[in-house]
């Protein structure tokens, strides 16, 4: 079971242009459960909608949680419900922070790249690696300049320390999309690099990495929506071990709609295989993995799956359920 922690809304601030920051801290003010940067906590609104947000101050402040929060355009509820309805005094209950993103903090040098609001965790990183003293660039690309979150405060660590943050106006006068490809090209084969932001600029990320060569356990990359379609094949059977329960999953379906539909308690967040939270252990059969959390020696490894989105290349799978 995820521990359900009751915070407060302690401030909402603008950071960008439809992007606002949510301080959320105990209301006796005591200490939150730790994180680590790039870690993420799932927010369960009043109208039912669970989204995930990515923590983006710093991992030593013990007593708070900071989340910075896109009003999508096109959403269906959850960020649109958070700007319109989550205030200053208001409680809402969040998820433990979870890590699918982790830092490697002993890196020679670690390459940022940052489209829109995926600057979050990365925010997060940044402040960890300056703590620490470690060695950093950002290439951030945001539409214009009003939309840049943390661009006063990255400028000043500029400041501090130049040749460290790069910003990129895709869409303002002469602006043009961050050539990826050539960027990645030019970095020494150590460097650690990540990436959090829009679907297609994390795809030219990862296919740019993968082509140049880089070594796989380098390259570090969050999905903020899905990168694939859902296994909604059916015409397999799910077995949970520990309830000795056993359904065959119908086509349309994915494994955690079928458990839902027969109130199973399954655990769930996104329901798109990016925030981790159905992973489940695989104890025989071969999962068809389609999430974007797991890496590919995980994926490869068949130890565990995201029931939300993956389906089975096997006639059976047997989940630690
Ligand atoms: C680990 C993690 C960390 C995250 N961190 C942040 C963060 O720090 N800040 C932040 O702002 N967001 C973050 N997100 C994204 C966030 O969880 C939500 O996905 C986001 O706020 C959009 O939610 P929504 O309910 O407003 O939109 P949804 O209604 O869930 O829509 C999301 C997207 O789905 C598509 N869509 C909408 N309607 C439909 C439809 N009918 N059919 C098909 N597709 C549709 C659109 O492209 C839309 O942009 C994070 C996500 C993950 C997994
Ligand atoms: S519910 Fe988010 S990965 Fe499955």
């Amino acid at each position: 079971m995820t521990l359900m922690i009751e915070v407060l809304v302690k401030s909402v601030t603008n950071e960008a242009e439809g992007i606002n920051a949510w301080e959320l801290r105990r209301p006796d003010g005591g200490e939150l459960p730790l994180f680590t940067a790039g870690a993420h906590l799932d927010l369960h609104l009043s109208n039912g909608m669970v989204r995930s947000y990515s923590l983006c101050n710093s991992q030593r402040e013990l007593d708070r949680y900071v989340v910075a929060i896109n009003r999508d355009p096109q959403s269906r509820g959850g960020s649109k419900f958070i700007h319109d309805t989550l205030k200053a005094g208001d409680k809402i209950k969040v998820s433990e922070p979870r890590n699918n993103f982790p830092l490697v903090e002993d890196a020679r040098h670690v390459v940022f790249v940052a489209g829109g609001i995926g600057i979050t965790p990365i925010y997060a990183m940044i402040q960890r690696l300056e703590e620490l003293g470690r060695s950093w660039e950002i290439h951030y690309s945001a539409r214009v300049r009003a939309m840049c979150a943390f661009r006063e405060r990255l400028n000043a660590l500029e400041h501090q320390k130049p040749g460290r943050v790069h910003i990129n106006f895709d869409q303002e006068p002469g602006g043009k999309v961050t050539d990826l490809r050539a960027l990645i090209s030019k970095l020494p084969e150590d460097v650690h690099l990540y990436c959090c932001g829009p679907n297609a600029m994390l795809r030219a990320f990862e296919d740019s990495a993968r082509e140049l060569g880089r070594p796989r356990e380098n390259v570090h990359v969050e999905y903020f929506v899905a990168a694939e379609e859902a296994a909604v094949e059916g015409g397999f059977t799910v077995v949970l071990q520990r309830s000795g329960k056993s359904f065959v999953i119908p086509p349309g379906k994915t494994i955690l709609d079928t458990l839902l539909d027969h109130n199973v308690d399954a655990r769930y967040s996104c329901m798109q295989g990016v925030c981790g939270n159905c992973e489940v252990k695989v104890l025989d059969g071969i999962p068809d993995h389609r999430d974007s959390v797991l890496m590919p020696a995980e994926k490869a490894s068949n130890k565990t799956m995201m029931i939300c989105c993956s389906g089975a290349k096997s006639a059976k799978l047997v989940l630690d359920m």
